[in-house]
This record gives structure tokens, sequence and C-alpha cells, in this order.
């Protein structure tokens, strides 16, 4: 009986609302309104000096708390990723880094697929809605199209023999919303835990595909002038190529990414 009565009370309370034209919520959070009264009335009372009709004390913005001192994002994750001690620390270290906001949109940390005892780390973008959901990277479109072209090589994810293998990581591991490009912030702090991850992995060579791995770990973009052309980073063989998406919006460009995998295979063969 009570419960039915502040039903009805709460409904005609919605209903004068609307009446009043208060009929769209327009706020993306909720405000709790009890929280603000109650801050609100324990603001003490100030007597009015000058202005006649200068609000209530009551009503008066409730001051913001101070600033909390600012936190040096990169630094940090500096600090937890050399922490790391194997892949397993690296991906706690990941789970627990809470300054990529990118985070707070995602459904998955998206941390690596294959061998970690590969020859070769592929180092993709970002994760997709794909990825984002199963939390593996490179397993839409693109990801199917990766597992053909390396498999043309020889190379798969799947393969036990570390010959064969690979192991393919993003340079961010959480999903962009829309998939928009990475900001150069959020690259920044991801690389301290790139760099652990490929320090860890400890592969002969480095396939960086597309221009966001290009920016984290050349300092460059420019994938059509980057690509095929070996170059060093953490002292490591790394060869841009273009990225499958890219491939599957432009299918002509395929040839160069066949002339570049088998680049590959040859670095491969020399350096065995
Ligand atoms: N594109 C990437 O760069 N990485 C993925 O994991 C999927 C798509």
């Amino acid at each position: 009986m009570e419960h039915d009565s502040e039903f009805h009370a709460a409904l005609a309370a919605l209903a004068w609302q609307i009446d009043l034209g208060a009929d769209e919520a327009i706020g993306e959070v909720p405000v709790n309104r009890y929280e603000a009264v109650a801050a609100s009335e324990s603001v003490v009372p100030q007597p009015q000096t000058t202005a006649p009709f200068a609000p209530p004390a009551a009503r008066r913005a409730v001051e913001p708390p101070p600033e909390a001192p600012a936190v040096d994002a990169v630094a940090e994750a500096r600090h937890v990723a050399a922490a790391a001690r194997d892949l397993d620390g690296l991906r706690e270290a990941l789970a627990a880094y809470e300054h990529c906001e990118l985070k707070k949109g995602a459904r998955t940390l998206v941390f690596a697929d294959g061998n970690p005892r590969a020859r070769v780390l592929v180092l993709g973008e970002a994760p997709g809605r794909d990825e984002d959901m199963q939390g593996k990277p490179f397993v839409g479109r693109a990801g199917q199209l990766l597992d053909r072209m390396f498999a043309a090589i020889g190379l798969s994810r799947t393969a036990p023999d570390a010959e064969k293998s690979l192991y393919i990581t993003n340079v961010m591991v959480w999903r962009p919303p829309q998939n928009r490009d990475p900001s150069p912030e959020e690259i920044a702090m991801m690389l301290p835990f790139v760099e652990r991850h490929i320090a860890l992995v400890d592969p002969d060579v480095v396939v960086v595909m597309g221009n966001t791995p290009c920016a984290a770990l050349l300092g460059q973009r420019g994938i059509t002038r980057l690509r095929g052309k070996w170059t060093q980073a953490l002292g490591k063989p790394v060869l841009p190529m273009f990225h499958p998406a890219f491939l599957l919006r432009q299918p002509h460009m395929k040839r160069e990414a066949w002339a570049d995998l088998l680049e590959l295979q040859a670095k491969l063969r020399v350096t065995a």
C-alpha cells in the first residue's frame, strides 16, 4: 500500500515537471540532487553586505574541491612497465593503468596473440570493434587479411614452431571510440608498455603496420614513404608495411605489400 502511494506521488511529481516543460534528459550522467542540496546546506550563510539581490548563500555554487596534483602519466607508464618481469606482469600493469581515457570506453584490454617465442613481432595500431569484443588483436576483416598475407610466406600466429610463428600486438591496448586515430598523448602513454613488450618477447625483427606504430616506434608518419625500407628501433630491425585495413580499401597496393613480405622472408633467412 505504502509503495503504491509512493509510486503515485513520484508519478505525479514527474507529470508536474513535464507540465513545467522539463520533458527531456539533458545531462550525460545522472546528478544526485540530494547530495547537491546537502552540500549547499553545509555552506555557512554569509551576512548580506552590498548587493541586495545576491542569491542566498544556500543556493550559491559549491566551491570546487582543490585540484589534485597533476600526474605525469608517461612517467608512471615508464615506471610500471619497467617493473614488469614477464608478459603476464606487463598485462597486469596495463590492466591497472588508469591514465588512458580510452580504457573507460573499451570493453576489453587487447594484449596480444600468437607465439611469444616467434622471430617476428607484428605491431599494429589499435583494436577495432571485433578485437574489443574478442579480446584479441587482428581478428576482424583486416586481421583475416593479415593472416593470409603472412601465411603466404609460411608464418602463422597459431604455429607452435618459433621459426614459423608470429606474435601480434598493437600500440594501443584499448579501442579508440569510433576507431579514431589515437592522439599523440595516448601514443606517448602506451609507448613504455610497447617498448617493454618488445623487450620481453625479444623477436628477431619487428614489422610495424600503418602510421600509428611508425609514429610510436620511429617517431615518423608517412607509411607510403617508409614502407619496405628496413630501419632500426630498440636495437631491432624494423620493417614498416601497409596496414591490412588500408589494403582492403586499396587492393592495388597489395603488390607493394607482397614485395615487403618477400623482403621480410629474405631477412629472416639471412639472420637465421
Ligand atoms: N587494426 C589494428 O591495427 N589492430 C587490430 O588489432 C585490429 C585492427
